[in-house]
């Protein structure tokens, strides 16, 4: 009874749960029934980029949907939705450097600033590091306005995400499909463009 209760009020939250935590278990799932035995690593680091990188993208798009729609409910799966991403791309470096590397850091350095495809890769997800940890409401308050400002570098996470998936792949159809959509979110979000959109939709 209360979680059906819970989840009328919370069905959107619930949901983002769902997207956050199904590739994961999905994920596991296959490695414990024996799917990744060509090359487990190269599989695991594939799954954990392209879902980080879905997550991004969602989280990218709850802003632009709440001035599309007004729907105010998505501007609080925007944090979750961001926090899964890193969570994934926490898996995804930690795949790279423990599975691939095991850890071995005069190797490591090479395999990350060498190869030029995995440096925006790596950028990202400094970025998405930093505003992982100051995404708690303390560090909110301790930045104030420099919060909005820092947090803004999601889009160039995003970006650098894209460049880095577009570098590794021979088709290049899927990078630019998500640099078409982060492309639109940005313009969506420029002020002039973002009040003639609340206009209309008043
Ligand atoms: C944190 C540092 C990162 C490192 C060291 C890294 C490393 C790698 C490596 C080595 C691959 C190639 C796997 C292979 O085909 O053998 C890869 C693929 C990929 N990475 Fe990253 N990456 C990083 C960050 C990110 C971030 C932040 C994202 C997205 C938010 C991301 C998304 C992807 C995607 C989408 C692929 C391609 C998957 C495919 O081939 O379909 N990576 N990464």
């Amino acid at each position: 009874m209360v979680l059906i209760s819970w989840l009328k009020r919370s069905w959107l939250q619930a949901l983002a749960h769902a997207t956050g935590l199904l590739p994961l278990a999905w994920l596991i799932w296959d490695h414990l029934h024996g799917a990744f035995i060509v090359d487990p690593v190269r599989e695991i680091t594939t799954r954990t980029g392209r879902t980080a990188l879905v997550l991004l993208v969602l989280s990218l798009a709850c802003t632009p949907i709440h001035t599309l729609l007004g729907l105010k409910s998505v501007l609080r799966v925007r944090r979750g939705l961001g926090l899964y991403a890193f969570l994934y791309v926490a898996l995804h470096f930690l795949t790279f450097a423990g599975l691939d590397y095991r850890f071995q850091w005069d190797l490591l350095g090479p395999a990350i600033f060498d190869q030029l495809y995995v440096l925006p890769g790596f950028a990202a997800g400094l970025i998405l590091l930093v505003l992982a940890i100051t995404s708690a409401r303390g560090w909110q308050k301790r930045l104030g306005r420099n919060w909005k400002r820092l947090h803004r570098l999601v889009y160039l996470a995003g970006i650098l995400a894209i460049v880095h998936f577009l570098w590794l792949v021979k088709d290049t159809g899927e990078p630019l499909r998500y640099g078409a959509i982060v492309a639109l979110l940005l313009i969506l979000r420029v002020p002039r463009v973002r009040e003639a959109v609340s206009n209309v939709r008043r």
